[in-house]
């Protein structure tokens, strides 16, 4: 019992933090922050308002809002320097490759929000990673295209900026899709953050070392990156394009059950969702109309999207195994149809989960007596043996 909750006793020996930020219950498909359920925040409110939330506790008031959106737009522009950073990587760098790299060098630049100790620091760092990130990942974008670097216009909203650094070019105006923009803020509130997953579990390790909170979120970056993570977007959309046909299905699904192939149903299992991911549910609406308003309701990758999950959700095995959709299932759909190239996809992810890493990053720094984290593990090698010289081996 922990006053609201109940959790398995088993559960418990396996919890590796307390956490006042997500409640994840994966039984019955439940998710929430700080209390409101991802449907109702989904429905109602927007990204930095959620994200407001993740850091302060509490839904802003109108002036709150206000005040947090103009510190976030004050932060969104990069140390110029950070130019010839981006030259450096090879035009066909992979985006997270180069987030990774000049995520971490931003301690470098801001000094006067690295020092763990002084609350303010904290505080900026914060601030300074959110409004970062969509510039950051719009820079990395435009070298990997050959385009010149589009600055933020910081009179757009926090999706419109980062549409308009990613697709607008000098030699004519951008025209914002209010759908994308749109589209896209709610993707990002549905992937703010997730209780302990891989990469979250990675940034509160850096930090308990004391790392400064840039290098935390590269961290954590490298750690979203893996297919089994956020990688998995990218992934469901290769996998599309790979299985091609309907007919293709039950080949792959064949395969997907195979132990001896190492091929996975991209987008499908998780490993405490034993329920359907209500992200994903609330995705799988969005899609459909989505693609409907941008004119792509019949892109072929949809209709076999949804025949895969109709034919896999009726299968034994993943049925016995509670394998659902999980939130990368039907994302990168999305992504695609608002003209995101697939190796941005985890990019967006990151940017939407840097207001997760970054709230749960201060919440385990602010603790008192706040410890280095040291997981354990159980020796199964060889038992103690003495040297043998070169000469004896064999
Ligand atoms: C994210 O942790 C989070 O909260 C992550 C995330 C977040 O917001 O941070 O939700 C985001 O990472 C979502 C997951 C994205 N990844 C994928 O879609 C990749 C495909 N999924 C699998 O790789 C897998 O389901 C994982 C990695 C997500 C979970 O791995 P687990 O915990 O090892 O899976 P499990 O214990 O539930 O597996 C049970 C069985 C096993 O078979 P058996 O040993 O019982 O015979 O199901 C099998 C698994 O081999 N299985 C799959 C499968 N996922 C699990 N078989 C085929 N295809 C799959 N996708």
């Amino acid at each position: 019992e922990t006053g609201y909750f109940t959790y398995d006793p088993g559960f418990l020996s396996t919890a590796s933090c307390h956490s006042q930020l997500t409640y994840l219950d994966g039984k019955n498909g439940k998710l929430m922050y700080r209390g409101y359920p991802i449907e109702q925040l989904a429905e109602k409110s927007n990204f930095l308002e959620v994200a407001y939330l993740m850091l302060y506790g509490e839904l802003p008031q109108q002036q709150q809002l206000e005040e947090f959106r103009r510190i976030i737009i004050h932060h969104t522009m990069l140390n110029e320097s950070l130019k010839s950073f981006f030259r450096g990587f090879y035009h066909d760098a992979h985006p997270m490759a180069i987030m990774v790299g000049v995520v971490g060098s931003l301690s470098a630049f801001y000094h006067d929000s690295t020092d763990i100790n002084n609350p303010r620091h904290r505080e900026i760092a914060a601030h300074r990673m959110i409004a970062k990130m969509p510039s950051i990942a719009a820079a990395s974008y435009k070298h990997s295209v050959g385009e010149p670097q589009v600055y933020p216009d910081n009179s757009l909203s926090y999706t419109g900026n980062l549409l308009n650094m990613m697709f607008a070019v000098p030699c004519e105006p951008f025209v914002l899709n209010p759908v994308a923009e749109k589209a896209l803020d709610l993707i990002f509130i549905l992937h703010i953050d997730h209780e302990q997953n891989a990469s979250t579990s990675t940034v509160r390790l850096a930090g308990s070392s004391g790392a400064n909170p840039f290098a935390c979120i590269a961290s954590g970056i490298a750690a979203l990156w893996g297919p089994a993570h956020g990688g998995a977007n990218e992934a469901v959309l290769n996998m599309l394009d790979e299985i091609g046909d309907i007919a293709n299905v039950p080949k792959y699904l064949a395969r997907a059950k195979d132990k001896n192939d190492p091929f996975r149903l991209m987008g499908f299992g998780h490993r405490v969702y034993k329920n359907y991911d209500p992200r994903a549910r609330i995705i799988r609406e969005m899609c459909h109309e989505v693609l409907e308003k941008l004119g792509d309701a019949n892109d072929p990758r949809f209709e076999l999207a949804l025949k895969l999950e109709e034919i896999a959700l009726n299968d034994e095995y993943f049925v016995k195994r509670k394998l659902y959709p999980n939130v990368d299932f039907y994302s990168g759909l999305i992504y695609r149809a608002l003209g995101i190239p697939t190796n941005m996809f985890t990019v967006m992810f990151a940017i939407a989960r840097t207001v997760g890493w970054v709230s749960q990053w201060m919440e385990m720094i602010s603790e008192d007596n706040q410890r280095i984290g040291r997981p354990r593990q159980l020796y199964v090698g060889e038992k103690e043996r003495n040297y043998v010289p070169i000469d004896k081996r064999g």
